[in-house]
């Protein structure tokens, strides 16, 4: 995801093969809050400049980028389809909230980049809204995986249901919204 060169590589591998992007989940991500997200806790006044800018390389400048570069490749495609894996983590209005179940899961670096995400979803949307892609984002519940760790109560099958229903949306679907399964999320 952070080297821009592996991008051309990608898209010309895919220019030369299929000639067009049908489909594009942006799922990497890292958390380099370095706390556990099943524990209250809030990294506000200690997160180094260097975990908030290695997070934002990987969460944010890193899709931002190669998007950019697939999006030439996604336009050939009859439907597009963009999915960038939020987190209910990037929800400024349930953060703001402190009867929300994560107004206590606070851990800076990673909660800024996925709002910085939800940002790119939206303005990107706007942005294609005459064409036939949709791009949305994604929380895909807390999932066990090595981010979400051994706590958290879903399988990454059920981890993987948000991003397959927004990657085939049909033609009447939804775009620049923020869901987890099926549900809107506010902002
Ligand atoms: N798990 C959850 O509960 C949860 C909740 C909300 C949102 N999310 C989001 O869901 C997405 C997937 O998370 P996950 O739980 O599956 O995390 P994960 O188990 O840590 O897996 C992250 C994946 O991203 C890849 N990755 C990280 N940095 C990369 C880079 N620079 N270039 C290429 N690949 C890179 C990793 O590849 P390597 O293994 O090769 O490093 C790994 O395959 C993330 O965007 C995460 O923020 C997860």
């Amino acid at each position: 995801m952070t080297n821009r060169e592996d991008h051309k590589r990608l898209a010309a591998l895919l220019e030369k093969r299929f000639g067009r992007l049908d489909i594009l989940v942006n799922n990497a991500g890292i958390a380099r809050d370095g706390e556990d997200f099943s524990k209250p806790f809030n990294t506000t006044s200690t997160v180094t400049e260097a975990a908030l800018r290695e997070t934002f390389d990987t969460n944010f400048f890193a899709v931002v980028a190669l998007t950019q570069t697939l999006l030439p490749l996604i336009r050939k495609a009859p439907a597009g389809r963009i999915v960038n894996l939020s987190s209910v983590l990037g929800s400024l209005t349930l953060h703001s909230d402190p009867k929300s179940p994560i107004y206590d899961k606070k851990a800076f670096a990673y909660d800024a980049s996925k709002t910085a995400l939800n940002a790119f979803s939206v303005h990107l949307a706007a942005e294609l809204r005459d064409t036939r892609i949709k791009v949305n984002s994604a929380h895909p519940g807390w999932v066990k995986t090595e981010l979400g760790g051994d706590a958290a109560p879903l399988e990454v099958s059920e981890g993987g249901k948000t991003s397959v229903q927004l990657a085939t949306l049909p033609d009447d679907g939804p775009t620049g919204g923020y869901f987890h399964l099926g549900d809107a999320l506010p902002w």
